[in-house]
């Protein structure tokens, strides 16, 4: 069914009834669905966000709904919204729910330069912090951490309109589960590789590697938000899928945090350093942007960018919120435990196909995940790679501290062959391979590199062997221009 079939399931007209609820008006529109507002026979405010069945893997607000209750089984809590009522009908399913604000990408393009002054920039930034790191405390990882998905509370709605919200459950998914019987958290297996997830600007590494999310990919697109929110990424305009991909997986973290505040310097080496089960140090975020806070001399209950002077004065009335305390005993705070592989019968083992059911991201190119037949495909979050007159020079980078092994393939194009085909790189040092053409003048403009970890413990230096055992080989797209001179 077309797109705009779709949409057309989910476009109602002010006056229509969902049970107590009616429409007044559009609030603006997802990827996949519609949000509206709503007011009930009391005059109570809502919001209306409604999917049609038909997109593909079905309406996702059921798994929202799901969510939504489970992060507020203890009744409210801040940054978080609640769900008042939600229902399938024969086309679409909906869902209405707490009433908020504007999100942080209208609010944003609304200021002067469409940038947020560093005062608000770190508050903001805090409070998605808390948001995602409630999130993951309750098992949950979310794969789309945009600035559409947070979104500040309704004006009119007191404390609530000076906190950021997390919203948008449709691409999240378990990555732990509580086994009643032991009593603890235990973690959701890793599948060997998965779909692309995400929208393209936010996506980490990892996402491009087509590895298993876990909390450190949300954490980083929500680093990468940040950076965004403070001026601009470095592949901010650029629209080509591969380009945004390289660009990422090949520029190193001072390029990366160019114009971002000093102290906030030591995240990126720290996320390099996780894996999927690892637990992010969200104490280490949440100082850093305090820091940023202090350094601007800024308050909690200081004005945001888009407050009036009356707002500020009225903000006063409000009891402190729970991110307003400089030690941040929250971001220390670990109720789940895990940070390590499950240890014993793990939580859900499954197919590696199966993503949950859930909706595809925005980013409708995620089919592309397979490369061209001619491509280089390397593991870039862990090497940076040049390339000149034939010879393609792999450097694996600082924050990387276990060899990896590589085996280099030129896939369907004759008369050209590498040298060697396996290889395994030491921390810190290189690997050259040389792209040699034996005959005609075929030309192409990208090789392919696949790579893996070498197991831990492994010591063999034989690196077709090293190869063999690697579960996981991962891959990435890297033109090399190069080696057709
Ligand atoms: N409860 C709400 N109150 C006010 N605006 C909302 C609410 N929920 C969503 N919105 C607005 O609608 C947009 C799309 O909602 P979202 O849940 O992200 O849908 P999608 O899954 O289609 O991206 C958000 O970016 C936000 O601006
Ligand atoms: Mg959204």
């Amino acid at each position: 069914m077309a797109e705009d079939d779709q949409m057309a399931n989910v476009k109602f007209q002010p006056g229509k009834k969902f049970g107590e609820w009616v429409i007044k008006k559009r609030l603006d529109e997802g990827g996949f669905g519609q949000v509206y507002l709503v007011e009930n026979g009391k005059k109570e405010k809502g919001a209306l966000k409604a999917e049609s069945n038909e997109v593909e893997g079905g309406s996702a607000i059921k798994l929202e709904t799901m969510i939504l209750k489970q992060l507020n089984k203890n009744g409210p809590v801040p940054h978080i919204p609640t769900v008042y009522h939600a229902a399938k009908r024969n086309k679409y399913c909906y869902m209405v729910m707490m009433l908020l604000g504007d999100n942080l990408k209208h609010l944003k393009t609304d200021q002067p330069k469409e940038r947020f002054t560093r005062g608000t920039w770190s508050r903001v930034g805090i409070q998605c912090l808390y948001s995602l790191k409630y999130l993951h405390d309750c098992g949950f990882i979310h794969r789309d951490i945009k600035p559409q998905n947070f979104v500040m509370g309704h004006p009119e709605d007191g404390a609530r309109s000076r906190m950021v919200h997390i919203l948008d459950f449709g691409l999240a998914r378990p990555f732990a589960s509580f086994d009643e019987k032991r009593k603890k958290w235990v973690a959701r297996k890793a599948r060997g590789s998965a779909e692309f997830r995400g929208t393209l600007r936010y996506t980490s590494p990892n996402v491009h590697l087509r590895k298993e999310q876990g909390r450190v990919d949300d954490v980083w697109s929500l680093l990468f938000v940040l950076i965004e929110l403070n001026g601009g990424l470095p592949w901010q305009t650029e629209k080509e899928r591969d380009k945004v991909e390289q660009m990422k997986m090949s520029l190193d973290n001072r390029t990366v945090m160019q114009n971002m505040p000093i102290c906030m310097g030591n995240i990126l080496p720290h996320l390099h350093s996780l894996d999927y089960y690892q637990r992010p140090d969200y104490h280490l975020f949440f100082k850093s942007l305090w820091q940023v806070m202090l350094n601007e001399k800024i308050t909690p209950t200081s004005k945001y960018d888009w407050e009036s002077p009356e707002q500020e004065e009225n903000a006063k009335k409000f009891k402190p919120a729970d991110w307003e305390k400089p030690e941040g005993p929250y971001f220390s705070s670990d109720p789940i435990g895990i940070n390590g592989p499950p240890e014993g019968p793990a939580a859900n083992s499954e197919n590696p196909n199966n993503d949950g059911g859930l909706k595809s991201g925005e980013d409708k190119s995620k089919s592309n995940s397979k490369p061209a037949k001619n491509w280089l495909q390397v593991s870039p979050s862990l090497l940076s790679v040049q390339s000149s007159g034939g010879t393609v020079k792999f450097t694996m980078k600082n924050e990387h501290f276990e060899p990896i092994v590589y085996k280099v393939k030129i896939s369907n194009v004759e008369n050209y062959r590498v040298n060697p085909v396996f290889g395994i790189i030491q921390p810190k040092s290189s690997a050259e391979v040389e792209v040699v053409r034996t005959a005609g003048a075929i030309k192409i403009d990208r090789i392919v590199v696949q790579f893996g970890n070498v197991t831990k413990g492994e010591t063999s230096t034989d690196a077709q062997k090293v190869f063999s055992t690697i579960k996981d080989t991962d891959r990435l797209t890297v033109p090399i221009s190069a080696v057709n001179k």
